[in-house]
């Protein structure tokens, strides 16, 4: 049987250690802040943005979010961010994903400040990933090396599959995993034939949004696995990874829930500490 990967408890102990963190630093006069843009009221993202701020102010940060109606003009939005980006009191702004169709995305999120921009995905950061060293790596990227590093899993020359090459996840992730030296293939929705590329991953993260998309025969006896898939099925919450076969396989693996879900807003406060260490330290 594989070994659990808990992700509850590894992010209680990211936690812990920031909240002294975060103690330490304002003795020296500096309480982190961090802000969130929300637009429209998906009930998903309304959820998540109150975790966030729940959290940073839980830890002794400053937290604010800007609420903006969904039919807010991009104009309107674009002004809202140069308004926190001219703030010094602002470490870290984020622009909570998806924006409404008639905004334009790319250009919002470039529009954020690259030294406040806490998930990452500013051109200037998404350059600085192919360098190997950027400001901070996007939340979730930033939690699965979380796990991999506390678990004591260890990464140069490791062969490592990543399964889907999304901006928020997939991408970044095998970057970080290249940086810290493993063999990494990238595979996607056009991989010809995945198992052939999965069988072989020491290390797996599937982040492909795709209910039971991995079963046991694609892994590898020992591999680690790393679930980063949310699904609902039949009202229940599920990976992409068919957790009941893969467990009696894999050598340790992240369950859904409770796997990197928890790290994901850990690691927001994680790199909303590291802003503000570098702007004001
Ligand atoms: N929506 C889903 N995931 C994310 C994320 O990591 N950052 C932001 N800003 N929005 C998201």
């Amino acid at each position: 049987m594989a070994r659990i990967l808990d992700g509850k408890a590894i992010a209680a102990a990211v936690k812990q250690d920031l909240a002294m963190e975060i103690a330490q630093l304002r003795e020296c006069g500096v309480q982190p802040k961090l802000v969130v843009v929300l637009v429209g009221d998906d009930a998903a993202s309304a959820s998540y943005v109150r975790s966030k701020e729940r959290l940073a102010r839980e830890l002794g940060m400053e937290a604010e979010v800007i609420r903006l109606a969904a039919d807010v003009s991009e104009v309107e939005l674009l002004r809202q961010i140069e308004l926190q980006n001219a703030d010094d009191a602002v470490d870290a702004l984020l622009v909570q994903l998806p924006l409404p169709d008639h905004i334009d995305t790319d250009r919002v999120l470039a529009a954020v400040d690259p030294n406040k921009d806490v998930d990452g995905f500013h051109p200037q950061n998404i350059g600085r990933y192919a360098m190997g060293s950027p400001l901070v790596w996007p939340c979730t990227t930033a939690g699965i090396l979380e796990i991999l590093v506390r678990s004591s899993v260890p990464l140069a020359g490791q062969t490592a599959v990543v399964v889907g090459r999304s901006r928020i996840v997939g991408w970044p992730t095998a970057q970080l995993l290249l940086a810290h030296n493993a063999t990494v293939v990238q595979c996607h929705s056009r991989t010809k034939d995945l198992t052939e590329f999965t069988r072989q991953a020491d290390i797996l993260v599937v982040a492909a949004g795709q209910a039971g998309l991995i079963g046991v025969d694609d892994v590898r006896e020992g591999a680690v696995v790393i679930d980063v898939g949310i699904n609902r099925v039949d009202g229940r919450l599920v990976g992409d990874v068919d957790f009941d076969s893969v467990v009696a396989k894999a050598g340790a693996i992240t369950p859904v829930p409770g796997g990197v879900g928890p790290l994901t807003v850990a690691m927001l406060m994680k790199n909303t500490v590291r802003l503000a260490r570098l702007r004001r330290l």
